[in-house]
């Protein structure tokens, strides 16, 4: 352009002395201007053109992303709706798990406040057997481990809490005479642990899973009895005590374990009974039994039903029971009983055991290792417990 200009120029200078027309030299403007413009036009065109692409690309970019969002919030929302309706079932569960109306109970509401005053009175004047200041509430089920599988479906294992030994006592079966016991936990867990098992035969059988070993005596519901406890030493296997047990052994003390009428338990105060009473409509009652000569030291009604209850435990004078389904889902705690009334019941929520689908015929709970030995569908297994000083 700039070349064409200087030439028009040169022919400028020169037409002085020529003297050609200004029209001509106009109209070679104008050709050129025209040219130029064309040019520039048929840029502009090009730009736009090849804007409007990139425009229509971005939108069609656009329009894909944003239909892939779409598709990944409704994926999102699927997922949503899913979770959620996974949750209300489970919550739907547990709530007819809770509210299932029980008419039973209404029947005997009556009888039920009698009871309650009668009860009221009774803690009160009874003296709480002596022992350790321990309240402490259980805050949480932290991890479960599974040690073994070995023997029936149901059974019971557990260790001597008293004697800081590490021996385990493996009970197999809701009927039989035989324990085994292991040097530790580790033999126990060993593979060919039955070469280094002790072989003890009681002197009668037992029945269902309630047995607990408690200073080298192994206490147990005798079979073929309703409610006869036995106390029998361990080393001789000679029966030093018997009790029958008023009331007990007239129902299954959890009705998902209908083979267990008396259950026992160890905490830091000692020795416990747990049984359901139909006179009360089927709720637990608890007895604190004294382990050397097996005399009741005295009894509490409960306020928690043995009906979808599968068992329980004793932690500082507090029955914690827990609750499951008959076809076997996450076991809770929903009910606890304090015998001394420091822990607020009321406000207690469902302790729910570590995500797995159980069913416990036992639970042992260790007041040393603050641990529950578990037998869960023929699997040993251990709950570490969370506890509270209160
Ligand atoms: C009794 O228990 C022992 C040891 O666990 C077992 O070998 C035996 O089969 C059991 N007997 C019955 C009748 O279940
Ligand atoms: C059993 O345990 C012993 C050690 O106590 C070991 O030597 C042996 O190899 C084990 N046998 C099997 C079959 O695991
Ligand atoms: C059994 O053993 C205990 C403790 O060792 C002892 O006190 C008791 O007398 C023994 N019983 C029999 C009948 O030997
Ligand atoms: C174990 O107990 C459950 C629940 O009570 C029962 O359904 C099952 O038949 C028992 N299994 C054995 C082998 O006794």
């Amino acid at each position: 352009m700039l070349l064409s200009l200087v030439t028009v120029f040169l022919w400028l200078g020169m037409g002085q002395a020529q003297r050609t027309t200004p029209d001509f030299i106009m109209e070679y403007f104008q050709r050129q201007l025209q040219q130029l413009e064309g040019r520039l036009i048929k840029c502009e065109q090009d730009v736009q053109h090849f804007s409007r692409r990139m425009y229509d690309m971005s939108k069609e970019i656009h329009g894909e992303t944003s239909k892939m969002n779409a598709l990944k919030s409704e994926v999102k929302s699927h997922i949503d709706i899913f979770a959620m309706r996974l949750d209300r079932v489970e919550r739907d569960v547990e709530y007819l798990h809770n509210n299932i109306p029980d008419t039973v109970q209404v029947d005997i509401e009556d009888s039920l406040i009698e009871h309650q005053v009668k009860e009221a009175k009774l803690k009160k004047t009874s003296v709480i057997p002596k022992g350790k200041d321990c309240s402490s509430e259980v805050v949480g089920i932290k991890s479960l481990k599974i040690v073994k599988k070995a023997g029936d479906a149901n059974g019971s294992w557990m260790k001597d809490p008293t004697k800081g030994s590490a021996k385990i006592y493996f009970f197999s079966g809701t009927r039989n005479s035989t324990v085994l016991a292991y040097t530790s936990l580790k033999t126990f867990t060993e593979p060919n642990s039955t070469k280094k098992t002790e072989v003890f035969r009681l002197p009668f059988p037992w029945h269902g899973t309630g047995h607990v070993v408690y200073n080298g005596f192994v206490y147990y519901h005798s079979a073929d009895t309703n409610n006869e406890i036995l106390k029998v030493h361990l080393s001789n296997r000679t029966v030093a005590d018997r009790l029958l047990l008023p009331g007990a052994g007239r129902m299954p003390a959890y009705s998902l374990n209908p083979h267990t009428l008396l259950d026992l338990a160890v905490d830091e105060m000692g020795l416990w009974s747990i049984h359901a009473d139909p006179d009360f409509g089927g709720n637990l009652v608890i007895t604190k039994l004294d382990h050397s000569s097996l005399a009741v030291e005295h009894t509490w009604d409960t306020n928690c039903n043995s009906r979808d209850a599968e068992a329980a435990f004793i932690i500082c004078g507090t029955l914690y029971v827990v609750y499951n389904s008959h076809y076997g889902g996450r076991s809770s705690i929903q009910c606890l009983f304090d015998i001394h009334d420091t822990i607020y019941t009321e406000s207690i929520s469902v302790l729910f055991f570590p995500k797995r689908y159980t069913s416990h015929s036992a639970l042992r709970f260790h007041p040393k290792d603050k641990q529950l030995y578990a037998w869960d569908d023929g699997y040993q297994t251990i709950y570490k417990l969370e506890i509270k000083k209160i």
